[in-house]
């Protein structure tokens, strides 16, 4: 009766037939129907089915560390500003672990103060550039004010809504600043495991388009079954023990005006199932860990939930895929002595607004997506910029890059590029479609079929090439 009071205090009824001997953890139960199902929503075996084989799926090796879960309930202009305010004391509190901030102080105290030399942690409300100069208008929750920072190469990655520190100089009233500090990360040594095992990452299959490469990704599918013709991929195939999908698993349906043209498959579910006939070929000692894109079926506004249930069923039915929020975070390989692996997954929506917005970016275009992955780095934030991406209102901000990774995932923009930052193995993966007709209009040239394995035991990156 208890367990009944429960889901019916939830919104949620409960089928007579519901199996109550086999649930051992109602709280995690509940947490689980909640994250998945609507109000209103009848719970029955079929989903206690579900939820056994969603506790049962999380290998010893893996562990989530953040995965975002949906609760339907009543947001408004109070949750941006819970959410602004939360990114701007998440960061405020990265920033001021360093020596120079040390003294920090509000902006309502330097306005009023009588020293001439201040730190200031503010968020940019307001850009403006000048010749030497940039002008930002830094707000934090006692006001605001205009700080003058001279121009560098620093403040040609400034973007508004991003949260800095400055050190300034106080002159007749008004503030000056040689350069802003950003939250950053530290710099570390990279870590590393005392055997081969490999991460694999991909993206953007685009199941359902024209231009899915349907050849190339059957060739993938046979390398991690282990069938390549080189002995070399057979054995690295037989050391992958995680496989991520960063998102745009399918192609989706009205995504973009006329997509319907572009389409082989034009329904959804046709489409989610046609893509889980592939993944289910993959061997099941393998993980899976797919998050979600633009193109999914989830809502557009991140932190997007994981796929819903209902639309992609045969990827919730395979029993070696874990399905995540984008973005999400997981450790992999953690044992006694050892922290494990930390992997920031992110689509990388906000890639799009960042290389053609940010000054220092722009003249890479889309060359160079591994510098746009150090930019939010440093700003520990995976859309610093509101309308970089769409962003739900909740009253906390999930883009914070709290916790530092060891590999930064990304992809969207179907470029595949490597690099490192301070330690960090940043990676944006590559896709499984042609060149579309919107690519060739804004003169992108896409790079798919390229798979990024990751060992482990040495953090080096080999890339296959399937087209
Ligand atoms: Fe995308």
């Amino acid at each position: 009766m208890e367990i009944l009071k429960k889901f019916l205090n939830h919104g949620y009824l409960v089928s007579p037939e519901l199996d109550l001997n086999k649930i051992e953890d109602v709280d995690a139960f509940l947490q689980f129907v909640r994250s998945n199902y609507r109000k209103g929503y009848v719970i029955n075996n079929q989903v206690l089915e579900a939820f056994l084989l969603s506790t049962r799926k999380v290998s010893h090796g893996l562990k989530i560390l953040f995965n975002f879960e949906e609760k339907y309930k009543k947001v408004g202009v109070n949750d941006f500003v819970s959410l602004y305010n939360d990114r701007y004391h998440k960061l405020k509190e990265v920033i001021c672990r360093r020596s120079e901030a040390r003294g920090t102080i509000s902006i309502s105290k330097a306005l009023k103060s009588s020293s001439n030399e201040v730190f200031l942690v503010g968020m940019i409300k307001e850009l403006r550039r000048g010749k030497g100069w940039v002008r930002a208008i830094l707000e934090d929750p006692t006001g605001s004010v205009p700080v003058m920072i001279r121009a560098s190469e620093k403040t040609e990655e400034l973007v508004e809504d991003e949260v800095i520190g400055v050190y300034c100089i106080k002159r007749n009233g008004a503030f000056f600043s040689e350069a802003p500090v950003f939250p950053d990360i530290p710099e570390r040594e990279m870590k590393k495991l005392d055997e081969d095992l490999f991460l694999c990452f991909i993206a953007d299959i685009h199941y359902g388009s024209k231009m899915f490469l349907r050849e190339e990704f059957e060739e993938f599918i046979n390398f991690l079954k282990g069938k390549s013709k080189e002995e070399k991929h057979r054995e690295i195939a037989e050391k992958i023990k995680y496989i991520f999908i960063l998102g745009d698993i399918v192609d989706g349906i009205g995504v973009y005006p006329e997509q319907e043209r572009e389409l082989e498959i034009p329904d959804i579910y046709s489409q989610y199932a046609g893509v889980s006939e592939y993944l289910k070929q993959i061997p099941e000692e393998k993980q899976i860990i797919i998050i979600p894109g633009n193109h999914d079926v989830v809502r557009m506004a991140e932190p997007q939930p994981p796929l819903y249930r209902d639309v992609a069923k045969p990827l919730h039915e395979l029993k070696n895929v874990i399905l995540l929020s984008n973005p999400a975070m997981v450790n992999v390989e953690a044992k006694e002595g050892f922290d494990g692996f930390n992997i920031l997954l992110y689509h990388g929506y906000s890639l799009d607004y960042l290389i053609s917005n940010v000054n220092r970016l722009k003249k890479y275009g889309y060359e160079k997506p591994e510098l746009a992955m150090e930019l939010l780095l440093r700003k520990r934030h995976l859309a610093p910029t509101h309308g970089s991406t769409l962003i739900a209102p909740l009253n906390q901000d999930h883009l914070t890059i709290t916790t530092i990774p060891d590999i930064f995932a990304t992809a969207h923009i179907h470029k595949a590029a490597v690099g490192t930052y301070k330690g960090v193995l940043n990676i944006c993966c590559s896709c499984w479609q042609a060149r579309t007709l919107f690519q060739e209009k804004v003169g992108h040239i896409p790079e798919p079929g390229r798979v990024f394995l990751v060992n482990l035991k040495n953090m080096g990156i080999r890339i296959l090439k399937f087209v």
